[in-house]
């Protein structure tokens, strides 16, 4: 039998192939793509080296890759759910937005959002069925130097007390807790929503398999979202999260910035400020939108929905 026995310096080392793989992608012709190749490679390569990934880990992550895509349909988005759990989706949030503008600060967009709510009016309310506490949301959309903006509009939506999302429940009236609202000339918005739950992220997917492997949690503290959008500014994917909220410091997806937490006001049934269709106890949210003059850009990138 003819052996195959090599000198160690003979032997190609884990540098060389770390090298070969970069180098892999000098001839591409796109340069940004070449960029992006070669530093993913080099990176995940260091991680690998790094840790010493053994066989049966790699094995693993192949595998809970494969689940990943076999999990993921037009409804549900595991990958986004993976870069939402490891924090990526705020990191190139952040990096979309680096500098301090004087705007309201930009939060995940998240899988729940549908586009074409129907338009309501002014302090109409975006529940069709009874869906929790009534919350009178109200406020102005404003632009950084304080004046108002008309015909600016609130895109909303959010969950119910039983912590769902009307997408995630087929028996739920389509348009349930989410709606469009449009300011009036002095830059004013008013909104019933109800207050929202803290909810646990699809944990049922390979993404809880890690949550739970590895002793984090899958809660999200109570927020409302919103994209603002007006003519001529630049569009603001945000959410408001109710401030005395469980999980506001350990959200499982890492949206929490300060400036979104707000308190919502709890008021008596018998209140006189009690806006006019809202019956019991309620609470208050007032809160001033800030948009940053610039391009308007297009609808939000489809997020696919997690069911
Ligand atoms: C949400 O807030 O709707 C959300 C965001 C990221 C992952 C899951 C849910
Ligand atoms: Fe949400």
């Amino acid at each position: 039998m003819i052996g195959v026995s090599m000198s160690a310096e003979e032997r190609t080392s884990p540098e060389e192939i770390t090298a070969a793989a970069v180098a892999s992608f000098d001839g591409c012709p796109d340069p940004r793509l070449r960029e992006l190749m070669r530093a993913f490679v080099a990176h995940l390569h260091a991680f690998a080296a790094e840790v010493v990934l053994t066989e049966s880990e790699w094995r693993e992550l192949i595998d809970s890759l494969t689940a990943t895509g076999h999990i993921t349909d037009e409804r549900r988005q595991e990958f986004i759910l993976w870069s939402d759990a490891l924090g990526l989706s705020m990191l190139v949030d952040a990096l979309a937005h680096p500098s301090a503008t004087g705007a309201t600060e930009t939060t995940v967009l998240g899988p729940f959002y549908v586009a074409g709510s129907p338009l309501r009016g002014y302090g109409e309310s975006m529940a069709e069925e009874p869906a929790g506490v009534p919350a009178w949301v109200h406020g102005r959309v404003l632009s950084v130097d304080g004046e108002p903006i008309p015909g600016a509009e609130l895109d909303v939506w959010q969950n119910g007390d039983d912590r769902l999302y009307a997408v995630q429940r087929p028996e739920a009236p389509e348009d349930h807790l989410r709606g469009r609202y449009r300011t009036r000339e002095d830059g004013s918005y008013a909104f019933v929503a109800v207050r929202p739950v803290p909810y646990p992220i699809p944990d049922d997917g390979p993404v809880g398999r890690m949550l739970a492997a590895t002793g984090r949690h899958p809660w999200r503290p109570a927020h409302i979202h919103m994209i603002v959008r007006a003519s001529g500014f630049r569009p603001v994917a945000t959410h408001i999260f109710d401030a005395a909220s469980e999980y506001l410091d350990s959200d499982a997806v890492f949206a929490v910035k300060r400036s979104l937490v707000r308190p919502f006001v709890e008021r008596a049934a018998d209140d006189p400020k009690r806006p006019p269709g809202i019956e019991g106890e309620w609470v208050s949210l007032e809160l001033d939108l800030v948009l940053a003059a610039g391009e308007e850009g297009g609808e939000p990138v489809d997020p696919g929905r997690t069911a």
